[in-house]
């Protein structure tokens, strides 16, 4: 077809106009491609499969009902990624430990992979949009040795790559590998993704916010404060803003991404640090929004500069366009 980039050749040119893009880097991606078709496929006859709809039965480490499609989605990343020996271990929301792939190839590999298999797990059953995001690091303790908690808990600024998948009205895989944020759509005739969204840059501003403003009693001041702002009217700043909240990040952060927008999950008096993980949900998002000229905060320290101390830390999320960002900032100072 005339035009028509697929991801696969993007990969390829990719590894020519950047001469440390690795093959290694490149295999592991097409790894998440091939996991992303096969996940892609069950969601979509999601309402047809008992065995896709519904609770699994058990709890993950953090106290979350599991659904059928997390445990699906986990099992199929994880296989996709311990097969080509590109990850020597991988860190998932869906799994209470790390996992160390210790076959031959897989021991001498260099990255590790730090998943979120299902973002989004309580829209499954309603047919709402949901998501994969994934977090890709060189690992710092030798090669040939277990790979070890130091492998995982390093500071998003170290990330090597990121990205998501959303299976939304189509399905889309977007990535970065610190060269700006490129999207690619899945064909499903042809079962190719390709280059729909080249260069994504993520606009200066925005009128849209999403929060669970159910939880606004529970909210700080700061962000109090900062949602009544956004429903003031200023005509300069074209607001009242509209309110858009999914419940899936990668799917109100996409949105916001294509839009101009701003997503928060603060903390609350019931989830003192926030909600979401900042190993696997905000650092891989924060290296995208970055990437497409937008910021992530927890409020006030750059996400990214966050030394980890555990896998499943969760941290206040602040992310999207950065005046919008600079403004809820500064609600939070003056609040604090
Ligand atoms: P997950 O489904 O991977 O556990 O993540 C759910 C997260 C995130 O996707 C979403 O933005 C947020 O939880 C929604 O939380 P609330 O229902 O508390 O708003
Ligand atoms: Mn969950
Ligand atoms: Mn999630
Ligand atoms: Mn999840």
């Amino acid at each position: 077809m005339a035009g028509m980039t697929t991801l696969g050749e993007f990969i390829v040119q990719q590894q020519h106009a950047f001469p440390h893009a690795t093959g290694e880097l490149s295999s592991l991606i097409s790894a998440i491609r091939l996991a992303a078709k096969i996940v892609n496929r069950e969601i979509n006859r999601a309402g047809l499969s008992p065995d896709i709809i519904g609770a699994a039965g058990i709890e993950n480490v953090q106290g979350e009902a599991q659904q059928k499609l997390d445990v699906f989605a986990n099992d199929k990343f994880k296989a996709a990624l311990s097969a080509r020996g590109e990850v020597c271990g991988i860190a998932s929301e869906e799994e209470d430990e790390f996992v160390i792939f210790d076959d031959e190839r897989s021991k001498n590999a260099k990255y590790v992979v730090l998943m979120d298999p299902l973002d989004g797990s309580s829209n499954i059953d309603v047919n709402v949009s949901v998501g994969t995001i994934f977090s890709i690091f060189r690992r710092v303790t030798p090669a040939g040795t277990p790979v070890t908690a130091a492998d995982f808990l390093q500071p998003g600024h170290n990330q090597v790559a990121a990205g998501y998948v959303i299976y939304g009205s189509s399905t889309m895989l977007v990535y970065t590998t610190g060269n700006g944020v490129n999207g690619f759509t899945y064909d499903p005739t042809l079962g190719v993704f390709a280059l729909s969204h080249p260069n994504l840059k993520m606009p200066e501003t925005g009128n849209i916010y999403s929060i669970n403003e159910g939880n606004y009693i529970k909210f700080p001041n700061g962000v109090k404060k900062y949602i009544k702002y956004c429903q003031e009217r200023d005509d300069q700043t074209n607001r009242p803003y509209t309110s858009r909240y999914i419940g899936s990040l990668v799917s109100d952060f996409h949105r916001n991404l294509l839009k101009g927008g701003i997503y928060i999950y603060p903390t609350t008096e019931s989830a003192p640090r926030g909600k979401l993980r900042l190993l696997y949900e905000c650092n891989p998002i924060a290296f995208i929004a970055e990437q497409a000229g937008g910021i992530a905060s927890d409020g006030g320290r750059r996400i990214m500069d966050i030394e980890p101390t555990e896998l499943h830390q969760r941290e206040p999320f602040f992310v999207g366009s950065p005046e919008m960002i600079h403004k809820a900032e500064e609600f939070m100072r003056e609040y604090a």
